[in-house]
């Protein structure tokens, strides 16, 4: 009996002197990543679009895109390459990246980039603007025009 409670108090003891350091935090789920874009909050500027471009998915839009990747860059300080730098091109006049030298095409065309002049352009680069120097055959797919055209919205300026 004596043994008994000598044994039970040690061991309320030992539970009253156990551990009491908080477990250690798990690391911020929400700590910026550097080279996977934010899909949700690329996502949710998209889901601000007028009609129909909010119903676009960022995420296929980005699939579609990596056939234009390799010649256009979206970034402000992306630059040229085959293609002109995309930053800023909508509101801007077809033809106006600084430094890019386009096809006499482009530069004579008189209009402004907005989604439905893209979205003839990527329809059929060539009959859209005969004469232009772009190599692409372009996206025949409708819904994947708009999710591209909409990719384009958000990634080519800075989250408002
Ligand atoms: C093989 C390279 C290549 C690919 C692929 C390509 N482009 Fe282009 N793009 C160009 C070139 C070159 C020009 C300039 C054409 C000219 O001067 O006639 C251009 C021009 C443009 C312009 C006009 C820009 C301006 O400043 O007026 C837009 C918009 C555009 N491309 C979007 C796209 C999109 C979106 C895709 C993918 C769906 C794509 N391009 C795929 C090479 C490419």
């Amino acid at each position: 009996m004596r043994g008994f409670v000598i044994a039970a108090f040690g061991l309320a003891l030992m539970a009253a002197c156990g551990p009491s350091q908080p477990a250690p935090q798990a690391p911020s789920a929400t700590a910026p990543q550097s080279q996977t874009p934010d899909f949700a909050a690329q996502q949710a500027r998209i889901a601000a679009l007028a009609p129909p471009y909010n119903e676009a998915s960022y995420e296929a839009g980005r699939r579609v895109f990596a056939q234009c990747r390799s010649c256009h860059t979206t970034a402000a300080d992306g630059g040229n390459r085959v293609g002109p730098n995309l930053h800023g091109v909508f509101d801007r006049a077809a033809g106006a990246a600084p430094g890019f030298t386009y096809s006499q095409a482009l530069q004579n065309a008189d209009f402004i980039w907005d989604a439905e002049h893209l979205d003839n352009w990527l329809a059929n680069p060539q009959t859209f603007l005969p004469g232009n120097r772009m190599a692409f055959a372009g996206v025949r797919d409708a819904v994947q025009r708009r999710d591209v055209i909409a990719y384009l919205m958000v990634e080519s300026q800075p989250a408002p």
